[in-house]
C-alpha cells in the first residue's frame, strides 16, 4: 500500500504520477472518483499523468489514445494493451494505492 498524498491535495480534474517502479498515475475526476494505473502508456513512452482527464478516460498526451480508467482497456488506437489499474482508497485523509501484482508475479 503505497501513500500519495492528502485528498486535498489532489483537486478534482488532477492527476498525480507516483514514482514507483514502474511509476503509477493517480487521478481525481471531476465526478470524485479516484483511479490509478501504470504511468507508462501501453503505445509508447509517454507519461499518462500527464494526459487530459475527461470523465473515466484519460488521453494519452503523445498519440492521443485513451484509456478508461475503470478497467485500463483502451478505447481508441494507436493502443492496444491495456494498462494495469490498481486500487485506491482514502484513509483518514490520505490517498493510498494498493498496487496490483504484474502478471506472473506474487502479489
Ligand atoms: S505513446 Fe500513448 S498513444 Fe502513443
Amino acid at each position: 500500500m503505497i501513500p500519495v498524498c492528502r485528498l486535498e491535495d489532489l483537486p478534482a480534474g488532477e492527476s498525480r504520477r507516483v514514482e514507483t517502479t514502474p511509476p503509477i498515475a493517480v487521478f481525481h475526476t471531476e465526478h470524485g472518483e479516484l483511479y490509478a494505473v501504470d504511468d507508462t502508456c501501453t503505445h509508447q513512452d509517454a507519461s499518462l499523468s500527464e494526459g487530459w482527464l475527461e470523465g473515466c478516460l484519460v488521453e494519452c498526451p503523445l498519440h492521443a489514445a485513451s484509456f478508461d480508467l475503470r478497467t485500463g482497456e483502451p478505447a481508441c488506437l494507436p493502443a492496444r494493451r491495456p494498462v494495469r489499474t490498481h486500487r485506491v482508497t482514502v484513509e483518514d485523509g490520505v490517498i493510498h494505492v494498493h498496487l496490483t501484482a504484474e502478471e506472473g508475479t506474487a502479489a
